[in-house]
């Protein structure tokens, strides 16, 4: 009965045409990825759900001309809106998925551009790209076979879609690039660049993939059990920072004059390159009851014109740069000198937004002007 009634559904689905495949469609056989994508960024994405987005668009000039070219990243699933149909409206893409599941799944390649990078999406219906290391250069169609009416259907694969594990892009992180690489304003001025290290080292085989989207217990979908699934939930605004810590590495090492403290980046991109963050070292020494806090360090990058700090779209130069890159270990100094029973409390964190710029922007939501601490250590000397 339970079968018939699996084919019934099946039939039903597979007759409603190929549209755009909207999110709750997958939530169906995806429940538990669905609901972890919507915490992650990619489906606050939008000026509606980003009140750090929307600000600086509300400044843009671009705006005047109602002009949203951010749509080609921040919500690309908006269809109408991408190919210039309707303007900028509150609809429920924008709300809920602007960048969906479909949206991910069907990036074929990467074309690579100066000013931006440019995702190219396969033309095939209800085809999707992924990973699995078992499975690789397989393409799984799915398959029907009907008899008794439609009613006894068999399939093998995903029963709604086809699935293709040869595309690289979804093994070495590529397909992030469409949109998180780099990014020009109309000077050819960079505004944004990640400075993506390409793997060299064999030991280091962390992706963006599996540091952002590791795996995590509970099924990828509900018609078996495959006891793990990869986490959907990516954001630096809402996630608890304990997935991404253990790739920066803290240490402590005394000096003739005081010590200093290491920071190693494990990522293979410069930390915090979006030039809204503003990522700090802050520490302190516990001695004899009394804690004594040194001077905050700061890892910056402040873009301008004319040797003022300006809006990422009138800027034409860099003012400072002292961002962590991919891979480095940072090397600060201190001369305080340290005594035994003392103990060095290190926290490693960042701002959202720099308060200095939220202030210009009028955004005043504490929770992207707050310290977070990414990586915390205590050490006894
Ligand atoms: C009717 C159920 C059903 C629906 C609806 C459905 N899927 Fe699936 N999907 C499956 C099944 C079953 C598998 C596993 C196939 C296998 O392992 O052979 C799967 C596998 C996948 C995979 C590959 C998993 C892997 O092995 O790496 C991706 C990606 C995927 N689905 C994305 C989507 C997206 C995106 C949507 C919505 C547009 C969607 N699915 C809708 C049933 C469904
Ligand atoms: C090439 C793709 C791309 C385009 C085009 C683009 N962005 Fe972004 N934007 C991103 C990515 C990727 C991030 C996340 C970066 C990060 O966190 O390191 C981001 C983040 C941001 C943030 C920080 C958001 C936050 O919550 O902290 C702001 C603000 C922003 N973009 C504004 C804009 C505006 C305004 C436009 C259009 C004028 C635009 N972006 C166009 C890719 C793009
Ligand atoms: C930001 C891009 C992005 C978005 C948005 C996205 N995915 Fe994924 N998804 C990936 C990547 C990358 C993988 C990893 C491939 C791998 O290693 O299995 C993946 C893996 C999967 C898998 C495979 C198996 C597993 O282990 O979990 C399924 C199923 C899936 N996604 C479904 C969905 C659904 C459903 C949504 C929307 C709710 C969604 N994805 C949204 C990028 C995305
Ligand atoms: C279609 C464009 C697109 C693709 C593909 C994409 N992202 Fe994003 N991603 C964005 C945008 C835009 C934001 C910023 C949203 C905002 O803050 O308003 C973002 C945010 C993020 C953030 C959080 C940063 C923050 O501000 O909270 C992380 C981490 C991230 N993406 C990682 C990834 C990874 C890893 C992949 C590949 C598996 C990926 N993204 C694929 C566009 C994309
Ligand atoms: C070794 C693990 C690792 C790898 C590999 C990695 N990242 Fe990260 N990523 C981090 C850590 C750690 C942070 C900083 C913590 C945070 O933002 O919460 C970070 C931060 C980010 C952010 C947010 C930065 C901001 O300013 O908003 C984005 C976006 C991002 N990574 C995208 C990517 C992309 C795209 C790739 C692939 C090229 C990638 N990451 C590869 C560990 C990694």
């Amino acid at each position: 009965m339970k079968k018939i009634f699996f084919s019934l559904f099946l039939f039903l689905m597979c007759t409603q045409g190929n549209a755009t495949l909207e999110n709750t469609t997958c939530k169906r056989c995806h429940p538990i990825i669905y609901n972890e994508y919507q915490n992650s960024m990619h489906a606050k994405a939008s000026i509606f759900k980003d009140p750090v987005h929307k600000a600086v668009w509300d400044k843009h000039p671009a705006k005047a001309k109602g002009n949203y070219k951010c749509a080609k990243c921040h919500t690309p699933s908006d269809h109408k809106l991408i190919k210039g149909e309707t303007s900028l409206t509150k609809n429920r893409i924008q709300m809920t998925e602007p960048i969906s599941c479909q949206a991910c799944h069907s990036i074929e390649s990467i074309e690579k551009h100066t000013k931006i990078n440019k995702n190219k999406f396969t033309k095939k219906k209800k085809y999707f790209f992924s990973a699995d290391s078992k499975r690789k250069g397989e393409k799984i169609t799915f398959k029907e076979k009907h008899s008794f009416f439609g009613l006894m259907t068999k399939t093998s694969g995903s029963p709604y879609h086809d699935i293709d594990y040869s595309n690289e892009n979804f093994y070495d992180g590529g397909m992030c690039l469409g949109c998180h690489d780099h990014k020009q304003n109309g000077k050819g001025f960079s505004v944004c660049d990640m400075q993506i290290k390409k793997e060299d080292s064999l030991d280091n085989k962390d992706t963006c993939i599996s540091c952002h989207m590791p795996k995590v217990k509970g099924t990828f979908v509900n018609l078996k059990n495959t006891h793990t699934h990869t986490f959907h939930g990516i954001s630096i605004h809402t996630i608890n920072t304990s997935l991404l810590a253990k790739h920066i590495k803290l240490s402590l090492q005394k000096t003739t004059d005081g010590f200093e403290i290491r920071i190693e980046n494990k990522a293979n991109h410069t930390l915090f390159a979006q030039p809204l963050r503003l990522n700090q070292l802050r520490v302190s020494i516990e001695r004899e009851g009394k804690t004594l806090s040194l001077k905050r360090k700061n890892f910056i990058r402040v873009i301008g014109k004319d040797g003022k700090p300006a809006m990422p779209w009138l800027a034409d130069s860099e003012l400072k740069n002292t961002l962590i890159k991919a891979h480095e270990i940072r090397h600060v100094k201190y001369t305080n000198l340290l005594h035994k029973g003392d103990t060095v409390v290190i926290d490693f964190g960042y701002y959202l937004v720099n308060p200095k710029a939220a202030k210009k922007l009028g955004i005043t939501d504490k929770s992207v002007t707050k310290f977070i601490v990414l990586a915390k250590k205590r050490i006894s000397i």
